[in-house]
């Protein structure tokens, strides 16, 4: 992986001063000295050998008998599995994991029922906290359709927890049902969990070689574990730099729509860690070239307001030879490759948007693989950890979620919900 700043109108000398900062908030995390050192599990890349093992195990079953498993979870019990599954997969194979538990829509939980109910199914609840209303909703209607498709008992056999070791409803009904159950583990909050069992399961269902992923995940852990070098610690000092400049938006670009759910969990990493007392900087994305042609409009002549990180991938798996044009006009694209063409329409929008007062980082891989997607995970864990340290903010709470859930309940309980 690469990260380049030098469209980012940031000067070495700007980033030079953050250099105390740095140190105080690298600091904060390896010691555990700064706000939310509860939640600091994932920096060193804890996990329970045997569980990881048993991860393995259990998916092989999954994939065995069953056609798809459904993930029931929301925010960081859902996002991080799905992103990866995603980026991991063909572009149009038919996934065999699937998502619920995210919204609360009728609409989408009837069409993944007649999706699935003629099919195997098993489902994966995953939630920290053991309480969430959506997942929790979604949960008690597949348990009702797993039991009414093969009984109480074989039902039993296709549910599987991913909870708190000791804390909350779901521990208790999957003790009492005697439900195979994973660990969130208790120093890891939902949007830093995707590397334990809350996204490995779900990856390894999907056939994605979750060891590749940790691997990549641990070199990026050992190189950015140094205040040395550490592009990590850069890319979170400049966001400040840009942020104190007006920069109030970045926007995470891709040229590849397998990365469009990336950027979902990217959004609610950054979203969720820096966006409080009034501050951080808001996480945006776009899929381009797709978005170019909507939002491109917006961004090089809208408000002076984003900064863009522009997540290059050198290399597609499959190139295309454009085939030779007819009309003359289009005579330039014939026999260029896709990829070249894909690229020049990227490093073509970075000159025109910086040209246009948006600075631009840029993040390159050389193709999306498991090592790299591992290692991207680790960089962007690690920079929000620090970025949240030096803008002054406890990058590891969630305050403000718990408003929208205190207002529904009282609506609920209120019985105020129009029919
Ligand atoms: O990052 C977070 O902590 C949140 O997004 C949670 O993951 C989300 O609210 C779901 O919570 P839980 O796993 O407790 O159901």
């Amino acid at each position: 992986m690469e990260f380049i700043y030098e469209n980012s109108n940031v000067l070495d000398s700007e980033i030079a001063k953050y250099s105390k900062k740095i140190v105080e908030a690298h600091e904060m995390l390896h010691n555990g000295t700064g706000e939310g050192s509860d939640f600091l599990g994932w920096v060193g890349l804890e996990y329970d050998k045997e569980e990881y093992e048993r991860i393995k195990e259990v998916a092989q079953r999954i994939r065995r008998d069953s056609d798809y498993l459904i993930v029931i979870g929301i925010g960081g019990s859902y996002l991080g599995a799905r992103a990866v599954i995603e980026a991991l997969s063909n572009n149009f194979s038919v996934k065999n994991v699937l998502f619920a538990g995210n919204n609360m829509s009728p609409d989408y939980l009837n069409d993944l029922i007649d999706f699935v109910k003629d099919s195997d199914f098993s489902i994966n609840v995953i939630s920290k906290s053991g309480t969430t209303t959506e997942p929790a909703i979604a949960f008690s209607v597949f348990k009702d359709l797993l039991i009414k498709k093969y009984g109480k008992e074989k039902a039993r056999e296709r549910i599987y927890i991913t909870t708190d070791k000791e804390k909350g409803l779901l521990k208790k009904e999957a003790m009492s049902e005697m439900y195979e159950t994973f660990i969130v583990p208790d120093n890891i909050g939902g949007r830093f969990s995707v590397l334990t069992p809350v996204g490995l399961l779900p990856i390894a269902v999907a056939g994605i070689n979750i060891d590749a992923i940790m691997l990549g995940a641990s070199q990026a852990m050992q190189k950015y574990e140094s205040l040395q070098d550490n592009e990590a610690y850069t890319y979170a000092a400049i966001r400040n730099i840009l942020l104190k400049k007006g920069k109030n938006v970045e926007v995470l670009v891709n040229y590849e729509p397998k990365l469009h759910y990336f950027t979902e969990w990217w959004k609610q990493l950054f979203g969720e860690s820096e966006g409080k007392n009034g501050k951080g900087i808001l996480p945006y994305g776009v899929d381009n070239t797709t978005d170019l042609h909507s939002l491109g409009q917006y961004i090089q002549d809208g408000q002076r307001l984003m900064f863009e990180t522009v997540l290059n991938v050198e290399h597609p798996y499959r190139d295309i030879k454009i085939p030779a044009q007819s009309d003359k006009d289009l005579d330039f694209l014939s026999s260029k490759s896709l990829n070249d063409v894909n690229h020049m329409a990227m490093e073509g929008t970075i000159i025109a948007h910086t040209q246009g007062d948006v600075p631009n980082l840029m993040i390159t891989i050389d193709r999306i693989d498991e090592f790299n997607i591992g290692w991207l995970i680790y960089f962007f864990e690690k920079a929000c950890g620090i970025s949240g340290y030096l803008l002054g903010v406890n990058p590891f709470n969630q305050p403000g979620v718990e408003a929208y859930k205190k207002e529904m309940f009282r609506l609920l309980k209120e019985d105020t919900i129009i029919e």
